[in-house]
């Protein structure tokens, strides 16, 4: 349960746990919140077992219901599955057991398997417990003798009927102590404990009880007992353990007196920026990325750049194209990482794909660089979670410091990835010429300042919550940005829907006239980010579409620097935010918009932390 509750932000619409004592496996599972089922468990007591298998789901195929909750079981009982991923044949696979007579009580994929895998144990007709080709399962409980064996070969059998991503753990009521895993593009880690072992997403899940870890390769199976771990090739030889180091950093998570997560981490972001910042520079003041191992030669290369990302860290990247293009002088493109593998994009090795992700898991991007990296791209990965999927499957990583982010709604982890990117691109430019080192050096000045401006930002938040307080009401928010304030406009409207379920649209602020003008009528708020006045070309495009929205009733809330009075008359509230060069505005322009969602999801009443029908990392495609 301790570890379901780790692993909790990674979906929480229901939850189930399979609890495997000799002869016998009890199966309890509840709708809603982890503490449902910790309730649930109360109501029935204290269960006896030698392993246990768990899952907290964010649901895919199926209403989130106890039902279709996990684990899913065979239809004697004997056999419970827990599953992360998506099977993208179990309609066929559904079908073809229908028509053998099994019967169905959810409607997810995972009961396929399930069955599936009843299927093949009970057709298993060798003996012994090895597995694959003749490889001696270790440790095997002596009342489990024979039958971990043909669990092993029937989940080896099973894993070729299935397609799709899959994290697969099941157990027998006649192997006690036993438990079976296989994985396909989902993660899975074994910890390794003292006389007990551990299966996990991520390593969070039982990092309380082991340090020790074992990552599961592509199409390995494993077979896991309270003393042994036995790891399983796709070609059914063994396969050679790959120790893992964990990032104990969210051990450490409270809200240490914050009142969500959320708040906690909006204000930790002068911390992460700096953090993140932090020893880039060597002796001779030259920027040094030691973890970005691609050679200076490759990067001279490079003739484009595609940011690949979801969500949140998509509009960090969307920032750091403007700096990036800017800087080095070569097309940067950002991709949302489901789009990308199937718009057929121009991919060579003369393209650097930088891979954003808070999560390091996040499937749609992790299968995106495996297309990137078979198409011969370099890749980079810029990821908050050291030791995650999208970290080892990248040429090179370059850490955000943000520090463990709980909240589902990724607020300091986008200020950590806009200032990552753009040390990245600064390297770039440095390793090609583009900028002379002491170039580089007044940037770096100027971002080291950045951490001053947002705690100066923080400071003035009163004025944004109560601002928020007043629009409880609001069913519809419009954001507009231009130039670098686009994307953040995109992520402040991303931050109210998920958080406050108000819809909210971010639009290019000279886009507006082009048609979503006709949304405006009186009384709709409008959030617009002013650029600095020192940018006149811009300023003054954004100062008239102020007027534009203004003229036909809208509620104006702008964000402005200070000083720039020219906004007051057409702005019924001005978030101030302190002067700053244009490429680093959207790390302060931000800061408002974070707390504007938080403090009216909170007036709200909502669950700030884990918002409905979201997960924190999306492991699923
Ligand atoms: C942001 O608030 C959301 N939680 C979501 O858009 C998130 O940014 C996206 O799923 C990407 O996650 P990642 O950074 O872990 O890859």
């Amino acid at each position: 349960m301790g570890g379901l509750a780790r692993l909790e932000y990674r979906g929480y619409d229901s939850a189930g746990i399979a609890v495997g004592a000799t002869q016998s496996l009890t199966v309890v599972k509840a709708v809603g919140k982890l503490a449902n089922l910790t309730s649930e468990l109360d109501t029935v007591g204290p269960l006896e077992g030698r392993a246990a298998i768990g899952h907290t789901r964010w649901a895919t195929h199926g209403q989130p219901t106890t039902a279709n909750a996990h684990p899913h079981t065979s239809l004697d009982g004997d056999l419970a599955l827990v599953h992360n991923g998506i099977i993208e044949n179990a309609t066929q696979l559904h079908a073809s057991l229908l028509a053998e007579g099994y019967t169905f009580v959810s409607d997810t994929d995972t009961e396929v398997v399930a069955h599936l895998l009843a299927r093949e144990f009970l057709a298993d007709s060798e003996d012994g417990d090895t597995v694959g080709h003749g490889v001696e399962i270790e440790g095997v409980p002596e009342d489990a003798a024979g039958t971990a064996g043909a669990l092993a070969r029937a989940m080896n059998r099973v894993m070729s009927q299935l397609d799709g991503a899959f994290t697969l753990l099941a157990m027998h009521a006649e192997a006690p102590g036993v438990i079976v895993a296989a994985r396909r593009s989902s993660p899975l880690v074994i910890g390794l404990g003292k006389n007990e072992n551990f299966l996990g997403s991520d390593a969070l899940a039982f990092s309380e009880h082991t340090q020790r870890a074992l990552e599961v390769g592509q199409d390995e199976l494993v077979v896991v007992t309270p003393t042994a771990v036995t790891i399983i090739g796709v070609e059914g030889e063994p396969a050679t353990k790959k120790f893992l180091e964990i990032d104990f950093a969210h051990d450490r998570v409270t809200k240490d007196g914050w009142p969500t997560f959320m708040e906690k981490e909006i204000n930790e972001q002068p911390r992460a920026i700096a953090d993140t910042l932090a020893d880039r520079l060597d002796a001779e003041g030259y920027l040094t990325l030691d973890e970005l191992r691609i050679p200076s030669e490759v990067l001279r290369t490079v003739d484009k750049v595609i940011i690949i990302a979801c969500g949140t860290a998509a509009y960090a990247g969307h920032v750091a194209r403007y700096a990036i293009e800017h800087w080095c002088r070569i097309p940067v493109e950002v991709e949302l990482a489901h789009e990308f593998r199937y718009r057929d994009p121009v991919v060579n090795e003369k393209t650097l794909v930088v891979a954003v992700s808070q999560s390091g898991e996040t499937m749609d991007t992790i299968m995106a660089i495996r297309h990137a990296r078979e198409q011969g791209a370099r890749v980079v990965a810029v990821v908050n979670t050291p030791g995650s999927t999208i970290s080892r499957e990248s040429d090179a990583v370059l850490l955000t410091h943000a520090g463990p982010e709980i909240a589902v709604a990724s607020t300091k982890a986008f200020t950590a990835q806009i200032t990552a990117t753009y040390i990245l691109g600064l390297y770039l430019a440095q390793v090609r010429g583009n900028k002379y080192i002491d170039e580089i050096q007044d940037y770096l000045d100027k971002l080291s300042e950045i951490p001053g401006k947002v705690s100066e930002v923080l400071k003035r938040g009163e004025l944004v919550r109560m601002t928020a307080r007043t629009l409880v009401d609001e069913n519809s928010v419009i954001y507009l940005g231009r130039h670098v304030g686009f994307p953040v406009a995109l992520e402040g409207a991303l931050k109210l829907k998920e958080i406050a379920y108000i819809h909210a649209e971010g639009f290019a602020a000279g886009e507006l006239k082009h048609g979503p003008i006709a949304l405006i009528e009186e009384g709709q708020v409008v959030i617009i980010i002013v650029p600095t006045p020192r940018r006149p070309e811009l300023h003054r495009k954004v100062v008239s579409n102020i007027q534009e929205v203004r003229a036909r009733g809208a509620r104006t809330i702008v964000v402005a620097e200070d000083g720039d009075e020219s906004v007051n008359e057409f702005a019924e509230t001005v978030f101030r935010v302190p002067p700053t060069p244009t490429l680093y505005a959207p790390l302060l322009a931000v800061v408002p918009l974070q707390v504007f969602a938080c403090e009216l999801a909170t007036a709200k009443g909502l669950d700030v932390d884990q918002p409905r029908n979201l997960a924190k990392s999306v492991t699923v495609e």
